[in-house]
């Protein structure tokens, strides 16, 4: 779709101003970068929350009819504007013809999840028979993991992130014990550097070099969710593999964000959700991947009917042919009310693609990082207090969408400051903002109000009082 070179943030932030002749930071280059932006049409597929509609604004601090900044797709997703209209026509078919629904219209009910699993392809780079649309997240997770972890005396371990999220964490330690074996041991965290916030590829890799025969199954998160770290998918795995362990990934924050390639890169494994860049609403229709190669060596380990091939499903003869690879993991029938929402926003990701979107991202992103630096870092601000420290690694390629702030004063007075504002971003602990422009619907613009209103904030001395 797009063929001319990548510009980087700061060439088209600086392109625009000698256009302009204006600063860096004024608002006109921003509107300038939506006027270019050939995704900005994506913007009205969406519901954008309005101020007056958001229970934590302070009305004499924004003009309540205008659009919240939504900056939290990290999180959760918006609306695709296509998301009633397409549960309306399953409501309406469940009502005029009840159970006829299972094999009629856009989506017969008993293959909804299989006639939208095609759009979820390019997104995580697979082919569809290694793609399955099933429960949520965790449940897929000990699903994959009571296959893939098979432990024995000598290769027992698990080896994830100290900092994996808590799910992950839990499931991993339950797995553990689930197999008798003592979570100490067979746990394996990988932390960071003392004094730093991200993991290092090359600390990662000698852990697994100096361990790899030990570990039974490699579990990291693609896009780590509190750093926004990427991690380098392809080399884990196959340094992992290479030791013999299977390589499974998270990527709850990496799916819809960054581009994948799960089955060009061999990964064993992967499992995801859909309510966060894949807009899918809360709770929605998670998914999972199961490499090919072991489409008839790895079987699930629990097996429901949804898991038999559908020409002899209704035989009810209770004997099992199970579908090789992925769809074989399936247990119970879809719901159907949760593969609308997901059809209404895939259906937007195969328009956009996801490498145009990719390509704004990293414009997005880079601008609100530009800009965030004008006001805020040591090297612009000659060490003026109050700082922020975006610890999202810098490089394009170690990262998504999402940028973690931290400050030099009270996070918690800025939060709360910026919620009142209408910025729609969250905190997670110990002390970082994450704020995630999303290129499907955010716009440059958006961005700029965010930083204006964040330095607003900084500046202000009756917030530094709440401080
Ligand atoms: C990285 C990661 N893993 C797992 C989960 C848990 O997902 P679920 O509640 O859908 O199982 C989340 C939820 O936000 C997440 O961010």
């Amino acid at each position: 779709m797009e063929s001319s070179p990548l510009e980087l943030p700061v060439d088209a932030v600086r392109r625009i101003t000698a256009e302009l002749k204006c600063h860096p930071t004024d608002e006109r280059v921003a509107l300038r970068l939506d006027e270019e932006d050939k995704l900005k049409h994506f913007r009205d597929c969406f519901y954008i929350p309005k101020m007056r509609d958001l229970p934590s604004i302070d009305p004499s601090l924004v003009n309540k009819d205008e659009n919240a900044i939504y900056l939290l797709g990290n999180s959760l997703g918006l609306q695709p504007k296509m998301v009633r209209t397409y549960l309306e026509e399953e409501l309406e078919k469940w009502a005029k013809m009840g159970a006829y629904g299972h094999d009629v219209g856009k989506r017969p009910w008993i293959i909804g999840d299989e006639s939208i699993v095609g759009l979820m392809k390019d997104i995580v780079g697979a082919h569809e028979k290694e793609i399955v649309l099933m429960n949520a997240l965790t449940v897929n997770l000990h699903l994959l993991l009571l296959s893939f972890f098979k432990p024995t005396p000598r290769r027992h371990k698990i080896l994830l992130e100290s900092k994996s999220f808590p799910s992950d964490h839990y499931a991993i330690e339950s797995q553990i014990r689930l197999h008798g074996l003592d979570v100490e041991k067979s746990m394996r965290m990988i932390k960071p550097r003392q004094g730093e916030e991200t993991l290092r590829m090359e600390d990662i890799l000698k852990v697994i070099e100096e361990e790899g025969d030990s570990i039974a199954v490699i579990l990291f998160s693609g896009v780590q969710f509190y750093t926004g770290q990427f991690f380098d998918i392809p080399a884990i795995t196959k340094a992992g593999q290479a030791k013999g362990c299977f390589v499974g990934f998270d990527l709850a924050h990496a799916v819809g964000n960054v581009e994948l390639h799960l089955h060009d890169w061999g990964v064993d494994f992967a499992c995801w959700c859909s309510y966060k860049y894949l807009n899918s609403g809360a709770g929605g229709l998670a998914g999972a991947f199961v490499h090919e190669k072991h489409a008839h060596t790895i079987k699930p380990a629990l097996v429901g009917w949804f898991g038999h091939e559908l020409s002899t499903r209704f035989k009810m003869d209770n004997k099992l042919q199970l579908i090789p690879g992925a769809n074989g993991f399936r247990i119970s029938n879809p719901p159907i009310l949760l593969v609308c929402p997901l059809h209404a926003s895939l259906e937007l990701f195969q328009q956009a693609t996801m490498t145009a979107l990719r390509r704004k991202s990293i414009l997005l992103t880079g601008y609100l990082e530009y800009m965030l630096k004008q006001y805020h870092s040591k090297e612009n601000t000659g060490n003026k207090e109050p700082l922020v420290n975006i610890i999202t690694p810098s490089r394009v390629e170690d990262r998504g969408c999402q940028l973690t702030l931290t400050f030099s004063v009270s996070r918690k007075g800025v939060f709360e400051e910026l919620e009142k504002r209408g910025v729609v971003c969250d905190k997670r602990e110990p002390d970082g903002i994450r704020v995630a422009p999303v290129p499907l619907y955010n716009s440059f613009h958006d961005v700029y109000k965010f930083v204006r209103l964040l330095t607003a904030i900084l500046d202000s001395t009756e917030a530094s009082q709440v401080f």
